[in-house]
């Protein structure tokens, strides 16, 4: 490992290609759709990669922006990432020279972050910017900068950058979180991993990507177990070995194909589906009305019930696992469109993620945002296909189910939003008998 480069780094923001997505709605989807790993366990394998100087190799990773955002920073900093076949990774860390993550990488991805924890875990320091740049409050990272100092590291931030030591090792002790943070949980067990001593993780997350994180890292010879439902227990480690981990399904991406079917009037089947991760939402479904079993590997999804006896309004609240994701209440709110009656939605953990409700209603939602975290839908509303905005990553996606359910041609700009965390959306619509294209901003329309 040397450090030969000065501090010096130009900020070359990428530009964005801006893509629009043109979607016909009113077609029923039917057919059969492969679910792909889940984006939210792949980014802190990868990461988690980094404490080992020995080969990993993840496979069932998904072909996303994120995916290539994350390895992309890990190739600057000098780790080796090979990528043998699609869907695989392969990851040597033996010789990272460079600990630093720019605030480019953090710019394209806020998960960026989860390198802090397994880089000065191993190498004792490392300068990483903040993701939240200014928005302060926006983004706030302090749970995870309280957990490495609680693990013995010193942490300074100066001009949007965190410089954080910890000559020798980290110290094993107790990180105490004041509320449930998935990658400050995250953070937490990977930094502890190579910390002298026992670590104590509370209230940890209980997300199934955490739980995949703990079985890769168990398979590097890590000593980290989930004692109590909301407790994880580390005995830091010397050194971890190589491994070899399968990227579980990614239940969020098979949310999003439930409601796509359900608010289509369709009939489509998930294939390798994580049903098992999805309690809540599929009681939520159950609620409403819409079709839903699960087999073993599969998710069946039934949204006929919408032409016939119609979809019931539903009071719904976002939760930590295994309460319901945040990350599918904007495709739940495209389902309650279509629902009879006034449905409350709660969005409990993100001040930022009923915005994109002005984009829908654009299309003929009856939604009314009471505020940052309280909004209001009154169904069932006739949507129509207009122009639209795409935001972020899971309104892009909701903004998609909304186009399919609506009538006449959607146009939505910001496509580019939804690839940072789905892999072959629009093939995957289109295999499902959606009409959708995707285009250069300002191109020639071409339908599929
Ligand atoms: C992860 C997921 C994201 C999901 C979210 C909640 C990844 C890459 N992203 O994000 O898709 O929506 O969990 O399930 O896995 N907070 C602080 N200080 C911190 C950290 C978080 O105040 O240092 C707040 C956040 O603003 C939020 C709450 O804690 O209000 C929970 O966020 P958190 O669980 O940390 O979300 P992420 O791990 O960033």
């Amino acid at each position: 490992m040397a450090d030969a480069r000065p501090f010096h780094w130009e900020f070359h923001p990428e530009p964005v290609v801006r893509e629009v997505f043109r979607v016909e709605g009113g077609r029923p989807l039917s057919g059969t759709v492969p679910i792909s790993g889940a984006k939210n366990a792949a980014l802190k394998l990868l990461a988690a990669a980094t404490l080992t100087g020995e080969r990993c190799r993840l496979t069932n990773v998904p072909e996303i922006e994120d995916v290539r955002a994350m390895t992309e920073t890990l190739r600057d900093l000098g780790v080796v990432v090979d990528h043998p076949a699609d869907n695989v990774y392969e990851i040597a860390s033996g010789d990272v020279e460079w600990l630093f993550v720019p605030l480019e990488a953090a710019a394209r991805m806020r998960a960026s972050f989860i390198l802090l924890g397994p880089l000065l875990s191993r190498f004792g320091r490392v300068i990483i910017s903040n993701p939240g740049g200014d928005r302060i409050g926006r983004r706030p990272v302090d749970l995870h900068v309280d957990a490495m100092r609680a693990l013995g590291a010193s942490i300074e931030y100066r001009n949007g950058y965190y410089f954080a030591t910890a000559p020798g090792r980290l110290r094993g002790g107790e990180v105490r979180f004041p509320f449930v943070s998935v990658m400050g949980t995250e953070n937490a067990m990977l930094a502890a991993t190579l910390a002298e001593g026992h670590t104590v993780i509370r209230p940890a997350a209980q997300e199934p990507e955490v739980d995949d994180l703990i079985a890769f890292l168990q398979q590097m010879g890590a000593e980290v177990e989930r004692t109590f439902p909301d407790t994880i227990e580390v005995e830091g480690r010397k050194r971890l070995r190589g491994a070899d981990h399968r990227v579980i399904p990614d239940r969020i991406e098979a949310g999003t194909f439930v409601i796509a079917a359900a608010v289509t009037g369709g009939r489509i089947r998930l294939e390798g589906a994580p049903c098992e991760h999805l309690g809540s939402f599929i009681d939520t479904m159950g609620r409403v009305g819409v079709g839903v079993s699960c087999g073993k590997d599969t998710i069946d999804v039934d949204g006929t019930a919408i032409g016939s006896s119609g979809y019931r309004a539903c009071d719904v609240e976002t939760a930590p696992y295994p309460g319901l994701a945040t990350d599918l209440q904007p495709p739940t709110a495209v389902l309650l469109t279509q629902a009879t009656g006034v449905s409350r939605v709660h969005e409990a953990i993100f001040e930022d993620r009923l915005e994109w409700l002005s984009e829908v209603r654009r299309m003929g939602a009856n939604v009314e945002v009471l505020d940052p975290h309280h909004a209001t839908i009154s169904g069932p509303n006739h949507l129509l296909g207009t122009e639209v905005e795409i935001g972020d990553l899971r309104a892009g996606a909701s903004l998609i189910l909304a186009a399919l359910a609506a009538q006449g041609t959607t146009t939505i700009h910001g496509a580019h939003h939804v690839h940072r965390g789905y892999e072959n959306i629009e093939r995957k619509f289109l295999d499902l008998g959606a009409s959708i294209s995707r285009t250069a901003e300002g191109a020639a329309v071409t339908n599929s």
